[in-house]
């Protein structure tokens, strides 16, 4: 799957591209000749390695502290778009965070944490971002693909991740006629072979559950990411996307 090169010089705001997913779709998105604001929340280390990164790069990502949860943060990372890039083409939704926890022990500041991350910091950021999207613009949102099937002890993130969903649909049915189209790419369990987060027990576990016999790495996300934000899915808007290796 590739966006067939037509991300080149395209503006795009990813949120939370210094770890992870996000960071490979900003790697992927410099390598399409793309033009990127991203943000991070706490990790000035992880900032600072992108930067080093790309310091050579004709066009490298601008990297700017912001919690996606904070709108007064999100209007000055709004403004930072508008100054460095004159508008966006493209907003990657991408920050989320997971939790664990039986529902009896689900205590309501880790339900807020997660709902507030994972649902509400991307409604504030569209609606931050919202006046720089013209006609063909294209809104990435990054779900989990375990909202569809459910998991237990998980009770926020599957509620977060299937409202993200809705959000998603309904947000393609209201900016549709403006030419905006939104989307999501869920992704299952991801194996960053970079760091990688689970015991090669619970791996092979879980690679038994997917059609593949294979875990997403982030590059794998990026891809459908990239595919739907360019403009070979000019034609795609309201779906959500599974990258899991056929869960
Ligand atoms: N990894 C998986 O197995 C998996 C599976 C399914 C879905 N997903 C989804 O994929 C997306 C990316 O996951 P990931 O595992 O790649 O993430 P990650 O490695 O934990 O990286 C998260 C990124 O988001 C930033 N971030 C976190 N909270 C933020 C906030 N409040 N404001 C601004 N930036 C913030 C982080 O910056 P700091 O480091 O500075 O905080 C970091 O750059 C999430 O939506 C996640 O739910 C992941």
């Amino acid at each position: 799957m590739t966006s067939g090169g037509t991300l080149k010089d395209r503006r795009v705001l990813v949120t939370g591209g210094t770890r992870g997913i996000g960071l490979a779709t900003v790697r992927a998105l410099v390598r399409e000749g793309a033009r990127v604001v991203t943000c991070y929340h706490r990790d000035q280390a992880a900032a600072g390695a992108l930067a080093a990164e790309f310091s050579g790069a004709a066009e490298p990502p601008r990297i700017v502290r912001a919690d996606v949860t904070d709108p007064a943060a999100l209007e000055r990372l709004a403004a930072s778009c508008a100054e460095e890039l004159d508008g966006l083409d493209v907003v990657v939704n991408n920050v989320g965070v997971d939790g664990s926890a039986p529902l009896a022990q689900l205590e309501r500041a880790e339900w807020d944490r997660v709902l507030r991350t994972d649902l509400t910091g991307c409604y504030l950021v569209v609606q931050a971002v919202l006046g720089l999207l013209g006609e063909g613009a294209s809104i990435v949102n990054v779900g989990a693909s375990g909202a569809l099937r459910g998991r237990p002890a998980a009770a926020h993130h599957g509620a977060a991740k299937a409202a993200l969903i809705g959000l998603t649909r309904s947000l393609a049915k209201e900016l549709g006629p403006r030419g905006i189209r939104v989307n999501t790419v869920a992704p299952g369990p991801v194996h960053d072979p970079d760091a990688p987060s689970l015991p090669p027990r619970a791996l092979a576990g879980i690679r038994g559950m997917a059609a593949l016999g294979r875990l997403a790495e982030p590059r794998d996300v990026a891809d459908a990411v990239l595919y739907l934000a360019g403009d070979g899915a000019r034609c795609v808007s309201g779906v959500t996307l599974n990258v899991d290796g056929g869960m």
